[in-house]
């Protein structure tokens, strides 16, 4: 266990493994070799995957396992996740002279997953894809379950596909190299597993969450293997998010709005947008009583301890304006007839959907000082 572990996808012909432990990237070759249909591939990172001498790592590692390969190198960044960065890669790619049986490698984090994926997903009408994340939110989120996608002027993740991939690696050796505020941002992620129906997982993270965040092995590990197996399981029941996949929206409504607010930049990274979203559900739950109090206050303890925003005063001293917030929920890609959609808890361990929420009590909420 220490060591990781492999997680089954289960999607029947289309199943796949993810694999999580130390030292993978070098094992690339090995690894990746029974399941190309030809020994050839295009691996697509960005600069920073490169200057910290992973790509080199890998293809050092597909070399030796007599994989053919050649690399597109692109910016770093949400904005390499947009139209003219995918018009641009799938020319560098095609320009590379592939065939139908040349896989994709996305070597990255969430914003090289998405963006090759969905690449792979439209070259040649579908080429095989293999993750290979390289933060902790892609480890334990964004590579596994086949979202792929790009974002528009009109909101984020807007045009896409599904498109599952053949294999995921999730090297924990990688994650060294990853600044602080990322694992933090990531970490959030795996505090969402616990609390939508792992309470024991929860109850660890409470008590050993400190060693994932300083990056032991050992605690890592568990983490990225129990976010794995908890997103796994969704993705397994509800491919295309007709149920249950929505459960992993907790915390997100709130989240996209602060995220639509603060502009997508450096000011608020995803995860953390995410930690101060999940208390913000767990305050919504409270005050429609359907929570205990005391379940709201262990989430903002832990996601205070762990140095990610349990409150909006937290992102911004000045706090939000709540009209601002009611009209960036309006722009979420899950508005359904007009109506942002919830997830809401009735305790730690125990999130439902499908719930309506009155406009006044949202703006009660969100007027209130702090969750
Ligand atoms: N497809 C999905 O299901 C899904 C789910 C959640 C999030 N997402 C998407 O994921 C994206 C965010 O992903 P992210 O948080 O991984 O951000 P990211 O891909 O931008 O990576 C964060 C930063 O870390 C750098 N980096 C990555 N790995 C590193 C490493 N090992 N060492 C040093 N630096 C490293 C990157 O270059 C980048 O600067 C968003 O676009 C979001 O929409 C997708
Ligand atoms: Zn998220």
């Amino acid at each position: 266990m220490n060591d990781g572990a492999t997680v089954r996808v289960e999607l029947g012909s289309r199943a796949y493994d993810v694999v999580v432990g130390p030292g993978l990237l070098a094992r690339g070759g090995e690894l990746l070799a029974p399941l190309l249909r030809r020994p050839e591939v295009v691996v697509v990172t960005d600069r920073n995957l490169e200057r910290q001498g992973h790509l080199a790592r890998l293809q050092q590692a597909l070399a030796a396992g007599g994989i053919a390969q050649q690399s597109v190198v692109l910016p770093p960044g949400e904005a390499t996740k947009s139209m003219a960065q995918l018009d641009e890669l799938l020319d560098r790619i095609l320009a590379l002279g592939i065939e139908r049986s040349t896989a994709i490698v996305a070597l990255g984090g969430g914003v090289i997953g998405d963006l090759a994926g969905f690449a792979a997903a439209i070259l040649l009408r579908g080429l095989d894809l293999v993750q290979i994340p390289t933060t902790l939110l892609a480890q334990v989120d964004s590579a596994i379950g086949g979202k792929t996608g790009i974002n528009s002027r009109h909101g984020k993740n807007l045009i896409g596909a599904f498109h599952q991939p053949r294999l995921v690696l999730a090297d924990a050796e990688v994650l060294a190299t990853l600044p602080p505020r990322e694992l933090r941002a990531g970490y959030a992620e795996v505090v969402k597993y616990g609390l939508i129906d792992r309470p024991d997982f929860f109850a660890w993270l409470e008590a050993e969450g400190h060693r994932v965040l300083a990056a032991e092995p050992a605690a890592l590990a568990r983490a990225v293997v129990e976010s794995c197996r908890a997103k796994a399981a969704v993705v397994a029941a509800d491919e295309r998010e007709g149920g249950a996949r929505a459960l992993l929206n907790l915390g997100h409504t709130f989240a996209h709005a602060l995220e639509r607010v603060t502009g997508y930049g450096d000011e608020l990274l995803h995860g953390e947008a995410v930690a101060c979203g999940l208390v913000l559900a767990f305050a919504l739950s409270v005050r429609l009583g359907l929570c205990p109090q005391t379940d709201l206050e262990r989430v903002r303890r832990h996601i205070a301890a762990a140095g990610l925003p349990a409150s909006r005063r937290a992102i911004r001293a000045e706090g939000f304006a709540t009209d601002a917030l009611l009209e960036a929920f309006a722009h979420d890609k899950k508005v359904e007839g007009g109506q942002p959609r919830f997830v809401l808890v009735r305790g730690i361990g125990r999130a439902f959907t499908g719930a309506t929420v009155e406009p006044a009590a949202l703006r009660d909420l969100l007027d209130a000082p702090d969750p």
